[in-house]
């Protein structure tokens, strides 16, 4: 049983995000070991840390996809540890899928307008009522703006849109969800270098508006938007803070350069 915890109803002086002592294993093997981190409301939060650190895995914790096999996850002192993804996102606790959660059939526009409306009815009768199509196709507009996908493209099948913009797509689906923390793994991963840099100006500008956790093995993205980084290694927090000075880190250097061999 976990133990009893500090107003379970939320709190204003806690963090935004709190892990306690939280660690994951996959049958024998831990993937995060003993993790205690406070994020407060910042812009961005950047995660780096070789290959195997436990990003993914931790990225996965803080958006309720796995649930620590001990600790405690609270979000804004309200306990969490034990709901579900759904619980997260309906909080403003939202990741981006990488592509899996766009429908490809749909058009761009009706894949942002379903996710507009999931939000709105919580998912439970999305399809059974199209009174609200016309009146989320302007939020979907606004969204799709902002993302920087044309007019132009919105009315063809997703699946038609290049990989830069199914990301794009990808992020305009969840920013539909409402997000007061909107999570992203390796959103540049596979990019050419001008899709990475206008990923990085959204980000930044998204930013202004909500807080942002990005998991990142591209230190140049990071180095450009993230306000803080936390520094995994071995599925422990190595260091935390900002890029300028963990980059100068004997300890962080040469976890990166010890791994590259
Ligand atoms: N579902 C899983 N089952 C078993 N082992 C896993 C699983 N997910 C991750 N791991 C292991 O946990 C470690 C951390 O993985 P991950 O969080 O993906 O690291 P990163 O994202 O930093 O590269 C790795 O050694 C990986 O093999
Ligand atoms: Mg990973």
């Amino acid at each position: 049983m976990p133990e009893p915890l500090r107003d379970i109803g939320g709190s204003q002086t806690a963090p935004l995000l709190e892990l306690r002592s939280v660690t994951m294993s996959f049958g024998g093997f831990v993937a995060i070991n003993d993790v205690t981190l406070a994020l407060e409301k910042k812009p961005v939060y950047g995660i780096i840390g070789p290959n195997g650190a436990g990003k993914t895995t931790l990225f996965n914790i803080l958006s309720g996809f796995y649930r620590p096999k001990r600790g405690q996850l609270l979000f804004k002192g309200e306990n969490m540890t034990h709901m579900r993804a759904e619980q997260f996102a309906r909080r403003g606790i939202v990741r981006s899928f990488q592509i899996t959660s766009i429908f490809p059939n749909l058009s761009v526009m009706d894949n942002v307008v379903l996710s507009v409306q999931c939000r709105k009815d919580g998912g439970t009768n999305a399809l059974a009522r199209s009174d609200w199509y016309g009146d989320h196709r302007q939020e979907a507009d606004a969204l799709l703006d902002q993302v920087g996908i044309p007019p132009s493209s919105r009315e063809q099948p997703a699946s038609d849109l290049s990989y830069g913009r199914k990301r794009a797509l990808e992020l305009a689906i969840s920013l539909a969800a409402g997000p007061e923390i909107l999570l992203l793994d390796e959103p540049t991963a596979g990019m050419t270098a001008a899709d990475v840099s206008r990923i990085t100006d959204l980000v930044a500008r998204l930013s202004a508006e909500r807080t942002i956790i990005i998991v990142e093995h591209n230190l140049g993205v990071i180095a450009d938007v993230a306000d803080e980084i936390i520094v995994l290694q071995q599925g422990a927090l190595l260091t935390r803070g900002r890029y300028e000075e963990v980059r100068k880190d004997p300890r962080v250097i040469e976890a990166y350069l010890g791994k590259r061999q």
